[in-house]
């Protein structure tokens, strides 16, 4: 048994390939990257696949039986094309199944919803292939907040736009393990499943934050218009406008959705504490 993954250079892509290579062993888990030579730290065959070449898929896919297919980072209008490569070249080569990571988030009425929108069409062209397949819809990663730690010290608060809107925090090591299971067990295939954690506010965030770095960050919001201003003036257009639309959605409980993880995963997805705990400590 084969399996693939793409965008292996990544941080979910390693991520999964790490905890695939848990069950199955270095030499049954082949990555796919479109820079093969910063996956080299995996240990195990790399080959090379950029989401715009179908012919470098076609090659890339052959002897492969099952593939992981991380979703892209590019516009949400040329992803659509981008992942409909892979799936073509999945058909071709006979894959059994394909397991695609998919996101949470509001579809219509955010600045995000474009990015969910070219998720949600992905999803469809998956489901139409004629493969078995498991969708799972991510939640938002924790570790970009934490990364934001010097920034909040700084200001001695944490500031966006999601009010007191839920989010279900997960993080690329609890979604490595899940998609592991996903891509081993056959039980659950057919099924769209929203791989997330806890639903909690930025308060609470604020506060298991506050317990685990000893410090004291209070939580304000601010309007969406004041975020967005903000976050593109400091990350560019394309990112800020993303950024600021994923916490509106939050604000609007976009995010807080029924959990599916465990179903997924066969255990309970980590608490808030405990992944902020873990990223903590992996720094320290
Ligand atoms: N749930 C969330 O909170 C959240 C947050 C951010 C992103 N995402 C989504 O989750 C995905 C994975 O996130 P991550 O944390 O692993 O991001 P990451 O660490 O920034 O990695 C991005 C990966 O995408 C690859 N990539 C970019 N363009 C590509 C192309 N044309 N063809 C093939 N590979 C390409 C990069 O390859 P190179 O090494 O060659 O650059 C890299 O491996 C993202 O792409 C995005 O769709 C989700």
């Amino acid at each position: 048994m084969k399996i693939a993954v793409t965008s292996v250079s990544g941080q979910l892509g390693a991520s999964i390939a790490k905890a695939l290579i848990q069950e199955i062993g270095k030499e049954n888990v082949i990555g796919i990257a479109r820079t093969p030579e910063k996956a080299k730290d995996l240990g195990v065959e790399v080959r090379k696949g950029d989401y715009n070449s179908r012919e470098d898929f076609d090659a890339a896919l052959k002897g492969v039986d099952k593939l992981l297919l991380v979703s892209g980072m590019d516009h949400p209008q040329k992803r659509i094309q981008q992942h409909r490569n892979v799936i073509e070249a999945a058909k071709l080569n006979g894959i059994q199944k394909i397991v695609y990571t998919s996101i949470v988030g509001d579809e219509k009425n955010t600045a995000f919803s474009p990015v969910v929108q070219s998720n949600r069409q992905t999803e469809q062209d998956v489901r139409n292939a004629g493969l078995q397949w498991i969708i799972g819809r991510n939640g938002i990663y924790i570790e970009p907040d934490l990364e934001y730690m010097d920034t909040y010290e700084k200001e001695g608060r944490i500031t966006n736009c999601a009010a007191d809107g839920k989010c279900t925090y997960t993080s690329r090591e609890e979604l490595g393990f899940a998609y592991a299971q996903l891509l081993l067990n056959d039980g659950l295939n057919g099924q769209t499943l929203n791989l997330v954690g806890e639903a909690i506010t930025q308060t609470q965030l604020a506060e298991y934050i506050n317990q685990v770095y000893k410090t004291n960050l209070k939580y304000t919001t601010v309007s969406v218009e004041d975020y967005k201003k903000e976050r593109q003036a400091a990350l560019g257009e394309f990112l800020g406008t993303i950024i600021a639309g994923i916490y509106e959605g939050i604000r609007h409980g976009a995010n807080e959705v029924v959990s599916d993880y465990e179903k997924a995963a066969g255990r309970p997805h980590k608490s808030p504490l405990t992944m902020i705990d873990n990223y903590h400590k992996k720094l320290s």
